[in-house]
């Protein structure tokens, strides 16, 4: 399964990336406003920068709603970089820009994603990925890992190439449920990340190879 780190922050981007297993970077407006990014010269800068740290992948959204003001956007926004995915929501302007993108070449996200049916348009539109979002559908007390596993089956049934990002992960026990449903991509916060690397009988044992190792110097 691929990592990406889903933030904007590019101290937690070099983190992730100087862990070695770091495969790309995914952002959004929200995130984007959180690093106190405006403008659009601003914004096109930070996806330069985020592009020049991370050898991946770099998911950069589009904020118009109308499918004319997507493409324009998301040709801007491909130009910027080999590496810069076009994030397009699922929506009907969205799908059309989504398959336009295709047709010409242009990697995509599709996201806002909570329906296996919005995922299935995804992927007859070519999307190169697809994003459904784990955390907020939890947060509605429906399983956001269950919606995962379904798009997984449904992509392997029809062979779909999209590939299943998934997004809005919030802890780590969401990649491990990722790995176990099979999900092709987790887009992660870095802490998330972090946590997989927890574990006390790592801790105790290193304590104790430590120990018993000044043992045999002295
Ligand atoms: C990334 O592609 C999504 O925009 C992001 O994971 C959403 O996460 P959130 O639901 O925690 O805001």
């Amino acid at each position: 399964m691929k990592f990406f780190i889903d933030t904007a922050n590019l101290a937690q981007i070099e983190e992730a990336n100087n862990l070695g297993v770091l495969d790309g970077v995914t952002t959004n407006p929200s995130l984007m406003a959180k690093e106190g990014i405006k403008g659009e010269e601003n914004v096109k800068n930070h996806y330069l920068k985020i592009c020049s740290i991370v050898d991946g992948p770099v998911s950069a959204e589009v904020i118009s709603t109308e499918f004319d003001g997507m493409i324009k956007e998301g040709i801007e926004l491909a130009a910027l970089h080999p590496n810069i995915v076009v994030k397009v929501p699922c929506t009907k302007d969205g799908i059309r820009a989504v398959k336009h993108f295709t047709d010409n070449g242009i990697q995509t996200n599709c996201t806002l994603v909570f329906s296996v049916g919005q995922a299935l348009l995804a992927a007859k539109a070519g999307a190169t990925y697809v994003s459904p979002f784990v955390g907020r559908l939890d947060d509605i007390s429906s399983s956001g890992i269950e919606l995962v596993a379904k798009i997984v089956d449904m992509y392997s049934t029809y062979g779909y190439k999209t590939q299943v990002l998934a997004a809005s992960i919030r802890s780590t026990q969401h990649i491990i449920d990722c790995v176990e449903v099979g999900a092709d991509v987790a887009t992660c916060p870095l802490s998330a990340i972090l946590g997989l690397l927890k574990h006390p009988l790592t801790d105790s044992g290193l304590a104790t190879f430590l120990a018993d190792f000044k043992k045999v110097q002295e």
